[in-house]
């Protein structure tokens, strides 16, 4: 058995807890909103024709903000068209995913899902085929206040308050050459900057994120971001980040490593942005809004976007199942986001029903969770206060695509107010069982609230309608806590939540 301690400190705080690193993301592609949030003729559907039942999966998910909506689609779509009477909204060639869009569902309806579900609505404006004026249209329309054009449509379609929308994407994924309106950084840079400038005209006090990469393995990865940056710098608050590398290709040590790969992706960009502070000597701190992050499948035929003549509505795409290992790798996802929250303010899990997801429906039918559900939810309920630094001491394992990484990866949270301290803990051996010691002087003696482990003899195993629930966190029983020290022991391909409380 491997051997691994943590030592929690509460003097060594890397910054709070954001409650905006739990969101989720929403976009028109194959069936997240069409029969996964929306589906009139369901049984469980509200007067929108929201699912009743994927409504109150994701208030038990913990998801703090949805960002709409998308995503590829969104440098193609033309707002107005979600917005009226249904029946005279036209259906669209969607280019993004080789769709129809029907626009049964737009921003007025996504706002009162919002409010439904007890998330907070993050909106992306088009900049691939339109531009300042679009985005300042849509933000009156949302937030306008007065008596002018475009708010008093926003009451006549039925949304007599502001919709208050404070979180605002320039764009998606612009760097990507298959991004519809595709730009350079230079030009992307100026368009960004001058989109922010003007809609800071109508509210300074929105949050706005400018995009990064989509991928830290972009050719353009770090001059897009120290291009874009010194255009707007003043103007953003953000910067995106967009990661989907991981998948288990046949080398499980490298795949359960991949928050490995999460952590050089946010130092690299804090390590720009604070060039580019420095250079133009700006006072501000750019965060990141890491608002794309999964593991994907993208071989596989789920991802393979219809073709030719085939334009349909909301067909299967993206729907990849997810294992034990995936729900493993998600949650050593979540402590990279975690151990960066000095400077990673926002994150959204993409996507949040049927592509890429954490939510399956079946049309008309079952609703269920994927077992990367079951980390995101427990992270989403128990981080809280401040995030510490930890001191690690673990044994170490060569990875083909990482190089020597640690088996254990951990972070922890501790709360002030209530002395409580949760320690997330992944264990990335495939073989050997860990056993982790936790050191929690300067925090008197603590007992046991929780202790979970979610693991399974056979990693791959994967939730179904049928059986969703025979393999999710269980009660790790052999953990201790003994004074100072917890112990658990983890089992090789983990995920572990210790929940510790002052006797
Ligand atoms: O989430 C699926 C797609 O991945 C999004 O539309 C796009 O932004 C990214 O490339």
């Amino acid at each position: 058995m491997l051997t691994a301690s943590v030592t929690v400190d509460p003097a060594f705080t890397v910054g709070p807890v954001r409650p905006r690193t739990f969101g989720s993301f929403v976009e028109h592609l194959g069936r997240c909103v069409y029969t996964g949030i929306h589906e009139p003729g369901h049984p469980t559907a509200d007067a929108d024709g929201f699912r009743g039942d994927v409504l109150e999966l994701t208030r038990e998910l913990g998801v703090t903000t949805v960002r709409y909506p998308g995503g590829n689609f969104v440098s193609g779509y033309r707002w107005e068209d979600g917005i009226g009477p249904v029946a005279d909204r036209p259906r669209r060639l969607e280019l993004a995913w080789h769709s129809t869009e029907p626009n049964l569902v737009g921003v007025d309806e996504f706002v009162r899902w919002c409010r439904a579900a007890g998330v907070e609505p993050m909106m992306a404006v088009n900049l691939g085929t339109r531009g300042v004026q679009e985005a300042l249209d849509l933000l009156e329309y949302c937030n306008g206040t007065g008596d002018t054009a475009l708010a008093n449509l926003r009451r006549a379609n039925g949304s007599e308050e502001p919709h208050d929308i404070r979180m605002w994407c320039l764009g998606n994924e612009m760097d990507g050459p298959w991004q519809i309106g595709h730009k350079t950084a230079a030009e992307y840079g100026r368009l960004a900057a001058e989109t922010a400038r003007a809609m800071r005209m109508i509210d300074p006090d929105l949050v706005l994120v400018a995009c990064g990469s989509s991928g830290s393995g972009m050719p353009t990865f770090g001059e897009w971001e120290r291009v874009v940056l010194t255009e707007s710098y003043d103007h953003v608050d953000m910067v995106s980040a967009h990661a989907y590398y991981y998948e288990e290709d046949g080398d499980l040590a490298s795949f359960l490593a991949s928050a490995v790969d999460m952590d050089h992706f946010i130092e690299s960009v804090v390590a720009t942005s604070d060039a580019v502070r420095a250079a133009g000597k700006h006072r501000k701190r750019i965060a990141i809004s890491f608002d794309e992050w999964n593991v994907w499948y993208q071989k596989r035929a789920e991802s393979h976007v219809p073709e030719g003549d085939d334009w349909p509505v909301a067909p299967v795409l993206l729907e990849d199942r997810y294992n034990v290992a995936d729900a493993v790798v998600v949650g050593g996802l979540l402590i990279s986001l975690l151990r960066h929250s000095d400077r990673v303010h926002a994150a959204s899990l993409a996507q949040l029903v049927n592509v890429i997801a954490p939510i399956m429906t079946e049309p008309g039918g079952r609703s269920w969770r994927q077992t990367i559900f079951h980390p995101f939810a427990l992270t989403a309920r128990h981080a809280a206060g401040d995030v510490l630094r930890l001191a690690v001491d673990t044994p170490t394992h060569e990875t083909a695509k990482f190089g020597e990484v640690a088996a254990l990866d951990a972070v922890a949270t501790h709360d002030p107010a209530t002395g409580d301290v949760v320690v997330f803990a992944v264990n990335r051996s495939v073989a050997d069982e860990l056993e982790l010691a936790v050191d929690v002087r300067g925090l008197g003696d603590l007992r046991i609230v929780e202790a979970v482990t979610l693991s399974n003899p056979d990693h791959t195993w994967q939730a179904t309608a049928d059986d969703a629930d025979s393999v999710v966190p269980v009660p790790n029983a052999g953990a201790t806590a003994d004074g100072a020290r917890v112990k658990a022991v983890l089992p090789a391909v983990s995920w572990t939540m210790l929940r510790l409380a002052t006797s």
